[in-house]
């Protein structure tokens, strides 16, 4: 949700803001801008995607080694070139961009007109630069005090840059409850949102703490104090990512690339995990706290979106495997409805991004109760990482297409080493099992595989249906998420409305809904309930619904009454998710493309939702 870039040494800054603002576009893609400092500031803002921004600054080429960059995801005030990032004090010798909310914005403001501060936008990030100047101009101190003095009258989440003309040169930086990270190059720095517009420029990074402020001056050591004015010693990290992991590959999108990684990064979550032929499985994250969570009186799973989602199968996984209680909140609904948690509970966070601020806000909350907090994450570092107890990271590389996809089933592969830890620690998954769940995981690379090997017919499905209005997706047992979330991802991407429902709840309400344009994808390759499946898609029969199955391979019966089917390969019920979801992935994938649909970059919506 926003994107920061910001750069200070002595290259040309703008195409290094415009190249990590494309890097970091699926923040939010409504508008952008950059501010370049060369004895004087060039502010450059566009509603629209970076793209738009790109043509302006070629052709205006703004000289300059200094400067700072944003990619807005609207919060106070519409898309438009106004309330674009950077934005200046009236005097126009600051610039800043920021990444958050700013909650007591209103009342800042009209403080900041009385005393004369002219406000151009409609934005609440417009407070913070006007307030910093009014700290720097009426006491006469450096840009740094300023900021920090500012931000003891703010409330709110941040992560800020600001630049200064009468301190040329400098940048500095602050953050709060929002993401930052410092890249440290030779004689220069950098500052971003997340390490990817910094993989190119440098490997050696810093992530800014909450409540720090950062002073970035090429040929002077990184400079970090608390809020409080102390100094703290910068923690440089390496990152570990490779460039080629950031594009996209050869294929036409990310969402696309992202689906066909699955095979190797499910593999790849597995690594060191799990080894089926001698039997044993490992998390490390979790071993000191085994037992513990093992005789937790229950575990809460939480999170957002897809990630709510794969916690809702962590649930069924969980309770099945090692029979402890679970229960799924969504993290925003955590957070504000004053639950019950206890210091024997087990609070584990579901997320891709690291900085989903309800699942942060939810965590906080769950760690003042005193329970243990466990951490399921693909971004390594990021701040729901840092303020969890214990945790596994998903290893699903990174994630850019905004429809989440790679991510969702490397965070079903953990819950199911977790789920089976859990259930061996308890003594309660009896050996057989254990031993046939790992080898079926193993396997699971290849039926992904397999599954992907048939998307030409899966693309004509989704010709059939890409022009309906609604869909519906149906199923039962561990493929109700599946079908939540495959209605969430054609939602999403292709603007369609769609539902997931219990196959069995079909009766109370959507089956109303259903006559001849209403596609109807019914997950059905659940073992257990297959006849009662087969009952269902009888019933869409019989309203002209059109029935499109998810089949086990060698299926009769459904594929005879449905109008079309996808096979997936039989694994163990439990680890079926992983395979259904996929052809869904791809058919949302499909009808998207042929309805002309920017497929990375859905509309309203952003990759990491920094605010609640
Ligand atoms: C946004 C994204 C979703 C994601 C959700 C939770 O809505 O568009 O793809 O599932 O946030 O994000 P997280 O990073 O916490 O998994």
């Amino acid at each position: 949700m926003c994107g920061i870039i910001a750069y200070v040494g002595d290259k040309k800054a703008s195409p290094i803001l415009l190249n990590g603002l494309q890097r970091l576009e699926y923040r939010g893609y409504d508008s952008a801008g950059i501010a370049v400092m060369n004895g004087k500031l060039d502010v450059i803002k566009k509603k629209g995607k970076v793209g738009d921004l790109k043509k302006i600054v070629d052709r205006l080429r703004p000289e300059g080694n200094t400067g700072i960059g944003h990619t807005r995801w609207a919060t106070h005030g519409a898309p438009n070139d106004i309330n674009a990032h950077p934005h200046c004090s009236s005097d126009g010798k600051i610039a800043l961009v920021h990444n958050g909310i700013i909650e007591n914005c209103d009342t800042l403001r009209e403080a900041l007109k009385n005393l004369g501060h002219r406000f151009k936008s409609e934005t609440d990030t417009e407070v913070l630069v006007h307030l910093i100047n009014e700290y720097k101009t009426r006491y006469k101190i450096p840009l740094e005090k300023s900021l920090r003095m500012a931000l003891k009258r703010v409330v709110g989440a941040y992560a800020i840059v600001v630049m200064d003309l009468d301190e040329p040169n400098v940048l500095v930086a602050a953050r709060k409850a929002s993401p930052l990270v410092i890249g440290l190059g030779k004689k220069e720095f950098f500052a971003a949102s997340d390490a990817t517009p910094l993989i190119e420029h440098t490997k050696e990074v810093v992530y800014l703490q909450d409540e720090e402020v950062a002073v970035l001056q090429p040929g002077k050591p990184l400079a970090i104090k608390s809020f409080q004015n102390k100094p703290q010693k910068p923690d440089i990290v390496e990152l570990d990512m490779e460039i080629e992991e950031l594009e996209k590959g050869g294929f036409p999108h990310f969402m696309l690339k992202e689906i066909h990684q699955q095979p190797d990064t499910i593999a790849d979550c597995m690594r060191g995990r799990l080894n089926a032929e001698e039997g044993w499985t490992r998390l490390g994250g979790m071993e000191p706290f085994k037992e513990r969570m093992a005789n937790a009186s229950r575990l809460i799973i939480t999170g957002c979106g897809t990630s709510w989602h794969a916690g809702l199968i962590g649930e069924y996984l969980i309770e099945d495997l090692a029979r402890i209680p679970v229960e799924v909140e969504y993290a925003s609904e955590l957070r504000y409805r004053n639950p019950i948690i206890k210091p024997n509970d087990v609070v584990i966070a579901l997320s891709q991004s690291g900085e989903t601020a309800d699942t942060l806000a939810a965590l906080q909350h769950a760690k003042e109760k005193g329970a243990l907090i466990y951490g399921i994450v693909n971004v390594v570092g990021s701040s729901i990482a840092r303020i969890t107890d214990a945790g596994s990271y998903i290893h699903a590389g990174p994630e850019i297409g905004v429809a989440s996809t790679k991510a969702f089933t490397a965070q079903l592969t953990l819950l199911s080493l977790l789920a089976m830890q859990l259930g061996t620690t308890k003594g309660v998954l009896h050996n057989e099992y254990y031993l046939r769940l790992m080898k079926e995981l193993s396997e699971i690379p290849n039926k992904v595989r397999n599954i992907l090997a048939k998307e030409a017919g899966i693309k004509e499905i989704a010709g059939h249906i890409k022009d309906s209005t609604n869909a519906l997706y149906l199923g039962r047992g561990y493929n109700f998420p599946v079908a939540l979330e495959g209605a969430l991802k054609l939602k999403e991407i292709s603007y369609i409305h769609a539902e997931g429902y219990p196959a069995a709840e079909m009766k109370h309400g959507p089956i109303a809904l259903i006559d001849e344009n209403m596609p109807v994808i019914v997950l059905a390759t659940n073992l257990s309930a297959y006849d009662k499946i087969v009952s269902n898609v009888q019933e869409v029969k019989a309203r002209k619904g059109t029935v499109i199955s998810i089949v086990t391979e060698g299926d009769k019966k459904i594929k005879a009454l449905s109008d079309y089917s996808i096979e997936i390969p039989k694994t163990i019920e439990p680890l079926t998710p992983l395979l259904s979801v996929v052809p869904l992935q791809l058919l949302s994938y499909h009808i998207a493309v042929m309805r002309g649909c920017d497929v990375d970059q859905p509309r309203n919506l952003a990759k990491s939702v920094t605010v609640e």
